[in-house]
């Protein structure tokens, strides 16, 4: 047998896979997997059908075509007041995912140590395993998701290179004040760490809080990257068309880990979301409001079950926690809910490094047609 890496040791299946195939097995409503059971925008897939035609179908520029580079600039400009210079500021990647693959494999390597809010998207801890880097926890706690000042300070020490923060955050829906981003900006100004910034679901807020970029901060613009991803923004999630933002310093860096990962993504969607940011504001209001309603029917729903929910801000997740005397833990009654109940969650305990909270909880994903959740919530209401 020949031996896989060490540092891909500790991998095994993601939960996502595990609970989507039973899922399936069982025929299940699935208020698990992390995306719409829904289409997209019809008039963004017409764009892309166009390009293809028009012959938009060979490789573009590394860094991606300008046409979307400058469309996310715009955004930024405009929803934020953030300035990218579009030739070598942003950097458009295969999703998110590859964006955080990029950026922290640019800066991190053997001894360095990256701090880490749990629950967390488990891309993260998997992409620091793969520079051969630590990670260090800071915990998020239930009810509000809050993390404690001294807690962060004390992850922080001499190896430190990097703090990841995810806002609005999956699995959570949290999304962090101005007065926490504050500190987390603090920390970084004072021990010159990078701060990379999941802001995949930037524009997914409810209840009129604003998402702020960490990057708008005084100061915090040379030591940030944002990464977003147009598959939240647009509920296309199987385009995996996401990007980067950062000082051309740091942008030189992602960039050369992104020639040799994909070097580029594919053109016609490239073109397609550009248009889709040029023709945004009417779509984004109509975005949210459906996001909003959806929010509130599953939150508003779950309240009359043995699962309350727990506020969610932003995303299209909320976690509930697990009816009163369980004894199993998150994992085992997940997979009792699917089997029995024919309802898939997500237990949240893999998200956690440090602290058990998350086997007290479930994640639930609202990204769902009203018919999926309205099923969902009669299967909770029934729970016995
Ligand atoms: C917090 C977070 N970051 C990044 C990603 C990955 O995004 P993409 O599909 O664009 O790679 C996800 C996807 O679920 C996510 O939840």
């Amino acid at each position: 047998m020949i031996k896989p890496a060490t540092r891909i040791e500790g991998m095994g299946t993601s939960i996502f896979s595990t609970m989507s195939k039973l899922s399936e097995e069982y025929k299940a409503v699935n208020l698990g997997q992390g995306f719409p059971d829904f289409d997209g925008p019809e008039w963004i897939k017409e764009e892309a059908f166009k390009a293809m035609k028009e012959g938009k179908n060979q490789y573009g520029p590394s860094n991606g075509i300008y046409k979307l580079r400058s469309a996310i600039s715009l955004i930024d400009k405009k929803y934020y007041d953030l300035n990218w210079n579009p030739d070598d500021e942003i950097t458009v990647t295969a999703g998110a995912t590859e964006a955080l693959y990029c950026s922290i494999n640019a800066f991190i390597q053997s001894g360095d140590e990256v701090v880490i809010f749990e629950p967390f998207y488990d891309s993260y801890t998997a992409d620091v395993a793969l520079a051969g880097a630590k990670c260090r926890f800071v915990t998020l706690y239930k009810p509000d998701f809050n993390f404690k000042i001294d807690e962060l300070e004390n992850a922080i020490n001499k190896n430190t290179k990097m703090i990841i923060i995810n806002s609005p955050h999956n699995p959570t829906g949290k999304v962090f004040t101005k007065d926490e981003l504050d500190i987390i900006s603090s920390f970084a100004i004072k021990h010159n760490l990078i701060v990379v910034s999941d802001e995949a679901y930037e524009f997914m807020t409810y209840d009129n809080r604003t998402h702020i970029p960490i990057a708008t901060l005084p100061g915090m613009r040379n030591h940030t990257i944002t990464i977003s991803s147009t598959g939240k923004t647009f509920g296309m999630t199987g385009w995996k068309v996401g990007y980067a933002k950062a000082c051309k310093e740091l942008t030189n860096s992602i960039q050369k880990i992104h020639q040799w990962v994909t070097f580029t993504i594919n053109t016609p969607n490239q073109h397609a979301i550009a248009f889709g940011f040029n023709n945004f504001d009417d779509y984004l209001l109509e975005f949210r409001k459906s996001y909003q309603t959806k929010r509130n029917l599953l939150f508003n729903g779950l309240l009359d079950t043995q699962f309350k929910p727990l506020n969610s801000f932003g995303t299209y997740f909320l976690m509930v926690n697990l009816p009163k005397n369980i004894l199993q833990n998150d994992v085992e009654f997940a997979i009792k809910l699917v089997k029995e109940y024919k309802i898939a969650t997500i237990p949240p305990s893999l998200f956690y490094s440090k602290s058990d909270e998350g086997s007290t909880m479930l994640r639930l994903c609202f990204a769902k047609r009203e018919d999926t959740l309205l099923k969902g919530i009669d299967i909770l209401k029934a729970y016995k």
